[in-house]
């Protein structure tokens, strides 16, 4: 039997997870939630004629549902995943999972407490790459001296990524990715300090008030210290992306396309080869379809990890201190 799919959102992202549904074996895409039901219709005219819906509550009182995909953007967090919860339906979400840490903390503690089971999984794609499973292998958290990421890039047209208060800002919304890589590849991290500032305000970007450039240092609970690094303020389609680690054995620098091993004697170059955003997907399926949910390398507990990170960088860029976790 066909699993069915309801998706949350009509915008970029919805589009590529719709896509990625639609070519996937025994896979239904059943209902579209738009800020209005015709905007999930024309969504949803490529997708079979999946019908527009209002609200999440109209999509799953009309149609029953295996699953759930959430595509919008960090303000929007919060009911969707209630609603969802309260019914016993799995989601998959994107990351960022809101503009600060307390929305996704209780809506974890309404899932502990409704469903403990429900099975979820959280659009951080990187974890999925060949090249994260090669640095799984290389790299052993103590052995790691030190870290070092960014995300240098340009200032996203939405509007909602340029307000603070709807995306979270740049660390929040976009350099999360690096900072679950570093969680994921060097362990936990124990505290934070972060300086961020407005470089170029206003007369550079119409009503935009998020941070456009900052850096943030973590100590993490094997000792090792990482510094990440973010801008917007470079011009369209100029960026620079990526992390590195400095271990006894060698030097890993990762970047999306690429990671370059030098160790003694020895360099490789591995290029990415694989799409992990097919592979999330996959693995997601796979947890619905069997329960075995050993695939999905990032459930909402753990980015729930990740989030807390992130937005103690911004509370200690607001405050001047130093964020112990
Ligand atoms: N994992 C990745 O590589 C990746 C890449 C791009 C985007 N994303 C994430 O996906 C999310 C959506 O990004 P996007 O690029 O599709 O944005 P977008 O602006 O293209 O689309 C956002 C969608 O959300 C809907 N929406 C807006 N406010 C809403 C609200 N209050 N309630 C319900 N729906 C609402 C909009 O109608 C729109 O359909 C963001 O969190 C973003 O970080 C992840």
């Amino acid at each position: 039997m066909a699993l069915k799919i309801g998706i949350v959102g009509t915008g970029w992202f919805a589009g590529k997870h719709a896509d990625i549904l639609a070519a996937a074996e025994d896979v239904e895409i059943v209902g579209i939630v738009g800020s209005s039901k015709k905007k999930g219709d024309v969504f949803g005219i490529r997708y079979g004629d999946a019908p527009g819906y209002e609200s999440v509550t109209d999509m799953a009182d009309d149609q029953e549902l295996d699953a759930v995909y959430i595509c919008v953007p960090p303000m929007a967090h919060g009911e969707i995943e209630r609603e969802l919860i309260e019914r016993g339906i799995p989601f998959l979400v994107e990351k960022p999972l809101g503009t600060d840490a307390e929305v996704p903390q209780d809506i974890l503690g309404f899932m502990r407490l409704k469903a403990p089971e429900l099975i979820t999984s959280v659009g951080y794609h990187f974890r999925y790459q060949d090249n994260a499973e090669r640095l799984r292998e290389a790299l052993h958290p103590g052995r790691i001296g030190m870290a070092t990421g960014m995300w240098m890039g340009d200032m996203p047209q939405a509007e909602w990524w340029r307000r603070q208060e709807k995306s979270g800002g740049q660390f929040i919304e976009q350099t999360t990715h690096i900072v679950d890589m570093l969680r994921y590849l060097a362990g936990e991290v124990e505290e934070v300090s972060a300086t961020y500032a407005s470089r170029f305000p206003e007369e550079e970007w119409e009503r935009t008030n998020v941070h456009d450039i900052g850096t943030v240092t973590l100590k993490m609970k094997s000792g090792a210290v990482a510094s990440i690094s973010n801008t917007c303020v470079l011009p369209p389609g100029v960026g620079k992306i990526g992390l590195s680690f400095y271990a006894r054995e060698g030097l890993w620098e990762w970047t999306p396309g690429h990671l370059k091993e030098t160790r003694l004697h020895a360099e490789n170059v591995y290029a990415e080869e694989s799409d992990p955003y097919v592979r999330q997907t996959e693995a997601f399926l796979h947890a619905l379809r069997t329960f075995d949910r050993s695939r999905i390398l990032s459930d909402y507990a753990d980015a729930c990890k990740t989030q807390e990170v992130t937005f103690a960088a911004l509370q200690s860029a607001l405050s001047g201190r130093r964020i112990k976790l």
